[in-house]
């Protein structure tokens, strides 16, 4: 249990895009998802577009996901009722005249749609459209997938962990950060409507044998150059250089599956080492993501507070302030939600 506090408002952000998959794993069957504490099903109709419906069939209440797709038609794995794209039922086999369908015989239909590689679905109708990242739309850049990361927190607490700077060279020693040289340089938040602008020249680790993903081979103590747009609520663009022509750019979307539980989506772009397995960065990934894991999900509450007053801000957090101000001002948390 939490104790009282200002905590994301679920209600909210029905009405805001969120990944709930990978579109490659969205084929010719019916994928369950759950997003906002609820059940959905995601499938493709038969122009292939994402389809995606409550996860409930109307006459028992069985998972539609447990289903099958027919001719452009999800089709129950208990009875075999048929139901459209919009959500509709159009036929139930024990009928006489199996079109003759009752109008309640309907479950709701969400907005879908794939981009980034990912399935994006707003509950209402969006407030903002999907982010602009057109490197990931480019043809000279590789893009490569990681997670999606489950983890026992809230969305908002995976989403100010990957932006986090104070932790890099404590948690991710000689991999993300120098623990030799912790401090964390002087950078300002713009926020912009839902988006919060920031950049930072910090100090970075030194490529390793192990993970070398990125193009940080300069002379000197490594630096790298980092470029955040957060997009409320829970995604972040990010864009990384070095100095030179090699950029990499990471679309982190967080999916709010229930109030405590999330997963992390990762699409990363970059206009080098293109041939390199995408394995060896999902490795790094998987590797980061896992020292972050320990960490998040042992923080309390396990929802981010969206009081100012309920942790202890310093300086270089300032993010994570502008973070929870924005998600209190354009109303994306509110007071005492229970936990469900
Ligand atoms: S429960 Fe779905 S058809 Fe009966
Ligand atoms: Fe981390």
């Amino acid at each position: 249990m939490t104790p009282p506090g200002v905590f994301a408002n679920l209600r909210a952000q029905r009405a805001c895009w969120h990944p709930v998959a990978f579109a490659a794993d969205l084929a010719d069957r019916p994928l369950p998802a759950d997003l906002l504490g609820e059940p959905l099903v995601l499938w493709r109709g038969r122009d292939g577009s994402p389809r995606v419906l409550s996860d409930l069939c109307v006459h028992r209440g069985t998972a539609l996901s447990l289903g099958r797709i027919d001719g452009g038609e999800l089709v129950c794995a208990y009875h075999g009722w048929r139901y459209a794209a919009d959500g509709r039922c159009v036929a139930i086999p024990q009928l006489e005249n199996p079109e003759r369908v009752p109008a309640k015989a309907r479950v709701a239909a969400f907005a879908a749609r794939e981009r980034y590689g990912l399935i994006w679905v707003a509950l209402a109708e969006p407030r903002w459209p999907l982010p602009e990242v057109p490197e990931l739309e480019d043809r000279s850049w590789a893009t490569v997938l990681a997670g999606p990361y489950r983890w026992r927190c809230d969305a908002a607490r995976q989403v100010e962990n990957f932006t986090d700077f104070g932790h890099f060279p404590w948690v991710h020693p000689g991999l993300l950060g120098d623990p030799g040289r912790p401090v964390v340089p002087r950078y300002a938040v713009r926020t912009e409507g839902h988006v919060l602008h920031y950049s930072i020249v910090r100090p970075d680790a030194r490529n390793t044998d192990d993970f070398p993903v990125f193009a940080n081979e300069q002379p000197g103590p490594p630096e790298r150059r980092s470029r955040y747009e957060l997009h409320l609520p829970y995604t972040i663009v990010l864009r990384l250089g070095w100095g030179g022509e090699q950029g990499m750019v990471y679309l982190f979307a967080s999916q709010p599956i229930a109030a405590d539980r999330c997963a992390g989506f990762v699409v990363i772009g970059r206009n080098y080492n293109l041939q390199q397995p995408g394995q060896v960065i999902q490795d790094f990934e998987n590797t980061i993501f896992g020292q972050d894991q320990v960490v998040v999900e042992s923080q309390r509450p396990e929802r981010v507070p969206f009081d100012l007053a309920a942790e202890l801000h310093l300086k270089f957090d300032a993010v994570a302030v502008a973070y929870r101000k924005a998600m209190r001002a354009l109303g994306l948390s509110a007071s005492d939600q229970p936990v469900r």
